[in-house]
């Protein structure tokens, strides 16, 4: 059987930080109060001339690089986000365009905080298949464009960045286990109302801003993290010391300790960098990933734990050999 394995991880961060001191000078709120109550210290946000597309160009050509891959050798781009650049076409495909790939299948994939793991489930099963050998999987977001920066409640939770990583055709895994998930009963819950097909309130000059009822979405992740960590003690028939590391989806902080204890793993072996990056949606998972590697912390061989829950909801896991 064929199976995938991470051959590449690249990121992008813009180079623009906001700390929790500088938003208290822009709202009703206090760095003590954002700290205690999700982990983040501070965020990085996109310049105005960058964008979903050109952060991930920037993390899928460092991960490619880091493969040691060929361009042409890129059969397939997955890209998750809910942030794209344009109505149509993909931000895939306007990356592929940029990398100077030509032919490939190339397309996005929307499923808010989870979709970079939708993607990952997608193109681990491409290459299962044989319907790829090499593929770019990219979480790539710019949430500040769709913050309210007069809603406290939600504009201090986000930030903009991108992560990518190879996966390549290989006789060993590589992935070991893939699970997606959605239910829609919540829509209202987490949701930007506005869109295309909706149409935008005037008033508001055509903007459209991420809205979340915080309380009610916060025992959602943490309930839907024990259905993850259920799902994955039964893939490893209990053996949950056999996961190296665990690197969740960057939300908060409270909700990445509570689903790092009903898997049973103490938070030495997670990696955390709300703090650092904030809540950057599609695009959480690979920042986190890449900034481990590059630490050190995260080795080849090491067994790692990726798990996501996001809007719609949508939530889901993957467990591989790093
Ligand atoms: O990425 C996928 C999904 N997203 C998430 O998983 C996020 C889930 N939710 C959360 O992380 C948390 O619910 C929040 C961080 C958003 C909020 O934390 P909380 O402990 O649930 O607080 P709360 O919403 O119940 O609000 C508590 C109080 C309220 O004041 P009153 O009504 O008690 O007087 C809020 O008005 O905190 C107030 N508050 C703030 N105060 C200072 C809300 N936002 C702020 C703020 N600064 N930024």
């Amino acid at each position: 059987m064929t199976h995938a394995r991470i051959a590449g991880i690249g990121s992008y961060l813009p180079e623009k930080v906001l700390s929790n001191k500088d938003l208290e000078k822009m709202m009703d709120t206090s760095d003590e109060w954002i700290r205690e109550r999700t982990g983040i210290k501070r965020r990085h946000i996109a310049a105005d001339d960058e964008t979903t597309g050109s952060m991930a160009l920037e993390a899928a050509r460092r991960a490619i690089e880091d493969a040691g891959a060929s361009l042409d050798e890129i059969d397939l781009i997955v890209l998750g986000t809910a942030t794209p650049d344009k109505v149509f076409p993909s931000t895939a495909c306007i990356v592929q365009r940029q990398l100077g790939i030509k032919g490939c299948p190339a397309f996005d994939v929307h499923a808010a905080c989870s979709g970079f793991l939708y993607g990952f489930d997608l193109a681990n099963r491409y290459i299962q298949t044989g319907g790829a050998r090499k593929a770019v999987v990219i979480g790539s977001e710019t949430l500040s464009r769709i913050t309210n920066w007069e809603d406290r409640g939600t504009a201090v939770l986000f930030g903009d960045g991108a992560g990518a990583v190879v996966l390549e055709a290989s006789d060993e895994p590589g992935v070991m286990s893939t699970h997606i998930h959605a239910d829609g009963e919540y829509e209202e819950l987490l949701h930007v109302r506005q869109g295309v097909s909706i149409g935008y309130d005037i008033t508001r000059k055509g903007e459209a801003f991420i809205e979340m009822q915080g309380n009610a979405v916060f025992r959602r992740a943490v309930a839907t993290f024990d259905k993850i960590a259920r799902e994955t003690i039964e893939d490893l028939d209990g053996h949950i010391d056999d996961i190296d590391w665990f690197v969740p989806h960057q939300a908060n902080m409270r909700i990445i300790q509570a689903a790092a204890k009903k898997l049973g793993l103490p938070m030495e072996r997670v990696i955390a960098t709300v703090d650092e990056h904030a809540n950057t949606s599609g695009a959480s998972i690979p920042l986190a990933l890449d900034l481990a590697v590059k630490e050190g912390r995260i080795k080849r061989g090491d067994t790692l734990l990726f798990a996501a829950f996001g809007a719609g909801f949508t939530w889901g896991s993957a467990m591989l050999k790093y």
